[in-house]
């Protein structure tokens, strides 16, 4: 099975509501949602891929290492790679059931789990959630679940105090769904966080809490005040608001803001190994992927999931192979220009 063999099965299956383009770069599905694409004129997503294209690489390639070593560790996790599946959630909703919510959840997290790469999944829809728990249980906790911001704050605490119960390594809340008008029933029952919400539910969360959606300094200095160990720097893929900045950008003052007291993850628009390397050398600890290991669970199921992280991991070593850098920590702003 290759990668394209697993984008032709995925094609139709996808239709019309993905067309699993050989590029997944937010141009084809420009404002569709429900569907895969980002809100309004796309741009939240295309500025991401746009800005990952400036940057560019340094080479080196006169030194001793043949064999890089892409190794992490996230919140405790061993990892082949700093690299995250990314939640991704109401299939009904925006892909027409082309694979049921329990299915892809279950080849999200085992494929995840194989190519040794951490996964997040979703909540929203009831069952949305309740299959993420069933994945994380299925391999023992391997799983960070991202909660809804609930209006109510002992919901999102009951629900990470059963995930962590269950062995997840950390938990995390999309804080970026604030104002989410997509959500079906749920409907005005999710909301912004101040604070004083964050740092209620980080006491009284026995794991890392990661805040999901945090895109300035600012925000990203609240999180770290109220108790939070990592965020996600994301626009949801650009789905929740239109002409945002860039998050590679956002990155550079978030990291300027908060020093190493957060683990930051960076998605939006993440395509390659040099994508990855990119987001590390600008001050990431991890990059995380979604919709291509969606379309890689439809084409391919999670071997599919597995074999496309394992060619960003190939691509990845590729990369620090040619820019002379051995380990992930030897990843620097000295390895890229910003042209
Ligand atoms: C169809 C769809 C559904 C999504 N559902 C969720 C979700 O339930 N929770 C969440 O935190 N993010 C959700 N996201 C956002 C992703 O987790 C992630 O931030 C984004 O897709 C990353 O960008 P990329 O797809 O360009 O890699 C969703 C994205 C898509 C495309």
């Amino acid at each position: 099975m290759t990668l394209n063999e697993i984008w032709a099965a995925a094609r139709p299956r996808l239709a019309p509501k993905c067309r699993a383009c050989p590029v997944c770069d937010g141009r084809a599905c420009r404002g569709e949602i429900p569907g895969c694409g980002a809100m309004g004129d796309g741009s939240s997503w295309t500025a991401c891929t746009e800005f990952l294209a400036r940057v560019k690489l340094r080479m080196d390639t006169l030194h001793e290492c043949w064999k890089p070593d892409a190794s992490a560790e996230l919140f405790g996790v061993k990892l082949a790679a700093p690299l995250c599946l990314a939640p991704i959630g109401g299939m009904a909703h925006n892909y027409d059931n082309a694979i049921t919510e329990e299915r892809w959840t279950l080849c999200a997290v085992d494929g995840a789990k194989r190519a040794g790469i951490l996964p997040f999944t979703g909540d929203g829809a009831p069952e949305e959630y309740e299959m993420g728990l069933a994945a994380a249980r299925a391999n023992g906790g391997f799983d960070v679940p991202t909660i809804k911001p609930w209006r109510d704050n002992g919901k999102i605490i009951a629900r990470a105090q059963e995930c962590a119960a269950l062995g997840c390594p950390a938990v995390a809340c999309d804080v970026d769904a604030a104002a989410f008008a997509n959500m079906g029933s749920a409907v005005g029952q999710v909301g912004a966080k101040s604070p004083a919400d964050l740092e209620e539910i980080c006491a009284a969360v026995p794991v890392p809490f990661i805040a999901k959606g945090v895109m300035t300094g600012e925000g990203a200095r609240k999180c770290a005040g109220s108790g939070c160990a990592g965020i996600v720097v994301s626009t949801h893929g650009g789905r929740v608001i239109s002409s945002a900045q860039a998050t590679g950008e956002a990155l550079i003052e978030i990291r300027r803001a908060v020093a190493d007291s957060l683990t930051v993850i960076v998605d939006g628009g993440v395509r390659t190994g040099a994508d990855i390397f990119k987001l590390l050398a600008l001050g990431a600890d991890a990059a995380m992927i979604g919709r291509p290991f969606f379309v890689a669970a439809v084409g391919g199921g999670a071997e599919g999931v597995r074999l496309y992280a394992d060619t960003k991991l190939a691509e990845l070593e590729n990369v620090m192979i040619m820019t002379g850098c051995r380990s992930i920590g030897e990843i620097g702003p000295n390895k890229i220009s910003l042209g």
